[in-house]
């Protein structure tokens, strides 16, 4: 609109002054297109919102209308899930440490358990788990960032193959119901190739479970990890030819072993959210640090956005309010932080920025805010949705009043 960015047809000028900055900005159209593609490229399957990429009642409400349940990871997120009265039946809780009060909490709303570990098959039984998968580590190496590999030897997540047969067996035997296996290799994967093997290794593996125990996987949940782009070099994959290619592959695996085909389970997180979502912040000093680097301090940083720190994650941004006009220079994008690292971009082509402009960094929907801190004391931001030329507020703006609340 006339030079200035529009998000939901409302203006991030708008928005900015009437939420304040930073600011996260949800579109509504984005995030149901996203959770229809995944609903009508697999109209069998049960798609599950990965709690963790950003807890929002709103969102899983919205989710929840899709016909999508929640894949938590701690009582947290089954709290945010069961706030946006998901049922059991649409709620899959993980977590390789799991409290006994978290699996109580499963039991209570009938929730499917993925047992993680050799003592949760009792633990699981005692707290009145009924329904439950086990999490196997096919010791496949995905092609993204270390940290957020899952399923690698090693992994501290699921069970190596040979315990996995033996919980399956010992979960049988303690009266539950073991209904599938559970996979998930990695997050922010750009390709197939790995995915593509581990239905291929997961087969096997169900059939050496149908030869070991004479139990074959009803239900294959394959986790989430489909990722977005954040910068124009990295490649986009997009939600149907990703999770067709899923598909294919299902179906190619489980008849070659001649296996009774499984109920498929997705737990899309970042694809769902990370390219809804931009984070508007203001503009504050601009410093020409050295002959290469200008910086442009904004008023938010690593306590908002930890993905570059954590994951070398790389973002691209532009003026909002002046939007039109031609970048001339590059720029540092630095937080407000007591940290040197606390950089959210290292190279950006800018307008030349001035004090008061509105700096918009796309595609910030996943692992930004729900895993952001209150480092340096410092309020975290507010989130709104907006649709239509609507805004509205779905997290407020936390205020230095709730962190020496905390206080005792
Ligand atoms: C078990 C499990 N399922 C689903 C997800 C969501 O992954 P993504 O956001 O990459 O789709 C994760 C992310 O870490 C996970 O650990």
């Amino acid at each position: 609109m006339d030079g200035e960015l529009a998000v939901g047809g409302l203006r991030a000028g708008e928005l900015a002054e009437r939420f304040g900055t930073p600011l996260f900005v949800y579109c509504e159209e984005t995030v149901l297109a996203r959770a229809r593609a995944y609903r009508q490229a697999a109209p069998e399957a049960l798609v599950l919102y990965s709690v963790k990429a950003f807890p929002s009642v709103s969102l899983l409400r919205l989710f929840a209308a899709e016909g999508l349940g929640a894949d938590v990871s701690t009582l947290g997120e089954l709290t945010f899930a069961r706030r946006a009265e998901l049922p059991g039946a649409r709620i899959v809780v993980h977590g390789n440490n799991k409290s006994d009060a978290e699996l109580a909490a499963a039991a209570k709303c009938g929730a499917l358990v993925v047992l993680d570990a050799a003592d949760e098959v009792d633990r699981a039984a005692a707290a009145g788990v009924r329904r439950v998968l086990v999490r196997v580590t096919p010791g496949i190496d995905a092609e993204t960032h270390d940290a957020i590999k899952t399923a690698h030897h090693g992994s501290k997540f699921g069970l190596p193959p040979d315990e996995t047969m033996v919980a399956v067996g010992e979960a049988i035997a303690a009266g539950l119901e073991v209904q599938g296996l559970h996979v998930h290799i990695g997050s922010q994967l750009l390709d197939l190739g790995a995915e593509r093997m581990t239905v291929d290794w997961l087969a096997a593996f169900a059939a050496a479970c149908r030869k070991g125990l004479g139990w074959t996987p009803g239900v294959v949940d394959l986790g989430g990890g489909l990722g977005v782009r954040h910068v124009e070099d990295e490649p986009a994959l997009d939600i149907r030819t990703f999770v067709q290619a899923l598909l294919d592959r299902v179906e190619r695996a489980w008849e070659l072993h001649d296996l009774p085909r499984p109920r498929l389970v997705l737990e899309p997180g970042r694809s769902l959210v990370g390219d809804a979502a931009c984070t508007l912040y203001r503009v504050g000093v601009v410093k020409r640090a050295s002959e290469t680097t200008t910086y442009v301090a904004i008023d938010g940083g690593m306590s908002d956005n930890p993905r570059p720190q954590l994951y070398g994650a790389r973002y691209t941004a532009l003026l909002a309010n002046r939007a039109n006009e031609d970048a001339t220079s590059w720029y540092a994008v630095c937080g407000s932080h007591c940290e040197s690292g606390d950089v959210l971009i290292e190279r950006v082509r800018l307008p030349e920025p001035r004090r008061g402009d509105l700096l918009a960094v796309p595609v910030t929907g996943a692992y930004t805010l729900g895993m952001g801190s209150n480092y340096n004391s410092v309020p975290r931001p507010a989130a709104v949705l907006v649709a239509g030329g609507a805004a509205r507020l779905v997290r407020r703006r936390e205020t230095e009043d709730d962190l020496v609340g905390l206080e005792a």
